[in-house]
């Protein structure tokens, strides 16, 4: 238990509505109180207790409620949860925006975050003094500020914008900024939450590289996102909420397959339909392994009926469609195996095992015919199935779009250079970026 780097004990935070509005702590306030009191912000949030005794007419609702977990030190945290769900309430009392009504948070070191934007920078101040004031709020030597101050302008790649006023910049600019501040500092618990999402794509993928080196260096991450495949590949571990409330924990795969399955749409059909020569029983389609299916996951597809006439040689055909009815393969069972005949009355399943499917997430539909090639009867069954794709990384963290086509390949770029491409050389190109994540 040596190395818990947060402990949150029984935390519950209550907002009234229709109430006094309650002012999160901006910068600016934290900014004076670090000035008035530099040690204030070295200390760790204990016991903080607060009884918000202004709401009595107003109605009130717990944004948290009854939360406990530990995180150890170089622990990479996702927290996910639907809209609402308290995640972004979570993170601002870690970072001590806001109070808990109940409950304790212990934070052993300090924290950077990276909230939403507007409650991380003074507005009025520019680039370069925010940078400053950030490692003074971090409790951070002016010389250690020093010493970091031109990677995180690398990094950000604002040095054109460094004596401007951070109200001017794009919210683009502005998150660069701020994320090459929050994991530069070197804070031991670094609280990101969303914001990545408003970057180009270019500098996603170079904030998701960042973190993973920022973990790998020990420091403790929490990470709230949307993006299940930049969770998975960038925390090891996952915390659900729902309502305010903790309702999962644990390895991050796992955790992330829970969630999906909640959200995700029944896999397994149960159906009462017909056509001329067969009742269908069922049609599934569901990972080998895993309560989800994800992109190069093993996957089953299975089709039970029940014969209405004797079928001499039956047949089963399985058609992979988009959402929008393009067609993306067809499987018929007669390019694999045959099989005797079924008699009236009885019950049949055909299927298929598929080794990779490499759809890309998405949502797809079956369509499925079942036949008998004696009578060269060939029926549809006049339904389709609708199933999910769950995000996993597919290409590293980026989430793939349906703009980037329906299927994945498994690539292994080629480069015709000795010379260093980016920041690994050409060799470790060819070796690392091709592998794709299960
Ligand atoms: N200052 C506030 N005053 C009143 N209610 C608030 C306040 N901040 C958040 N809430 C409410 O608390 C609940 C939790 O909000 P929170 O922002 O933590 O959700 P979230 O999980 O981050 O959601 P999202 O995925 O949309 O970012 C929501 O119902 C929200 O409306
Ligand atoms: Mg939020």
């Amino acid at each position: 238990m040596s190395d818990i780097v947060v402990k949150v004990e029984g935390l519950g935070k209550q907002y009234h509505i229709g109430g006094p509005q309650e002012r999160y702590k901006t910068m600016r306030d934290t900014l004076t109180n670090a000035a008035l009191y530099p040690m204030r912000v070295m200390q760790s949030l204990s016991g903080s207790r607060h009884s918000n005794g202004n709401g009595r007419n107003s109605e009130s609702f717990w944004a948290l409620k009854d939360v406990s977990f530990e995180i150890g030190r170089g622990e990479v945290v996702g927290v996910i949860g639907r809209n609402g769900a308290g995640k972004s309430t979570l993170l601002k009392v870690l970072s001590r925006i806001t109070e808990p009504t109940t409950g304790y948070i212990d934070v052993y070191g300090n924290v950077g975050s990276l909230l939403e934007v507007g409650t991380g920078f003074h507005p009025e101040l520019t680039g370069r003094e925010n940078i400053y004031l950030n490692g003074a709020i971090l409790g951070m030597p002016r010389t250690e500020v020093e010493r970091n101050f031109d990677e995180i302008v690398e990094f950000a790649e604002v040095q054109r914008f460094l004596d401007t006023p951070v109200k001017r910049y794009s919210s683009g600019m502005y998150m660069r900024l701020a994320f090459a501040v929050a994991v530069h500092m070197k804070p031991e618990v670094l609280v990101i939450d969303e914001v990545l999402a408003v970057g180009d794509a270019e500098f996603q993928k170079k904030c998701f590289n960042k973190m993973q080196e920022v973990s790998r260096g020990g420091r403790t991450i929490l990470f709230v996102s949307h993006n299940m495949a930049a969770i998975r590949s960038i925390c090891n571990r996952g915390l659900i909420m729902q309502s305010g409330r903790l309702i999962e924990q644990g390895d991050i795969n796992s955790v992330v397959d829970t969630y999906l399955a909640q959200t995700n749409q029944q896999q397994v059909q149960q159906i009462n339909c017909e056509t001329n020569s067969f009742k269908v029983d069922e049609v599934q389609i569901y990972a080998t392994y895993g309560s989800v299916i994800k992109t190069f996951d093993s996957v089953e597809i299975r089709v039970k009926f029940t014969a209405k006439m004797d079928i001499l040689d039956p047949g089963l055909y399985v058609g992979i469609l988009t959402f929008d009815y393009q067609r993306v393969a067809g499987l018929d069972f007669k390019d694999f195996s045959s099989v005797s005949s079924i008699k009236a009355g009885e019950q049949a399943e055909l299927g298929f095992s598929i080794a990779e499917l490499p759809l890309l997430p998405g949502t797809y539909q079956l369509e499925v015919y079942l036949k008998d090639m004696a009578s060269l009867a060939i029926e549809l069954i006049p339904t389709t199935f609708p199933f999910d794709i769950v995000e996993t990384p597919v290409y590293g963290s980026r989430k793939l779009e349906s703009w980037n086509g329906y299927v994945g390949l498994k690539v292994y770029p080629y480069v015709l250079s000795n010379k260093p491409v980016g920041s690994v050389t050409a060799q470790e190109t060819l070796r690392g970026k091709g592998e794709t994540t299960k």
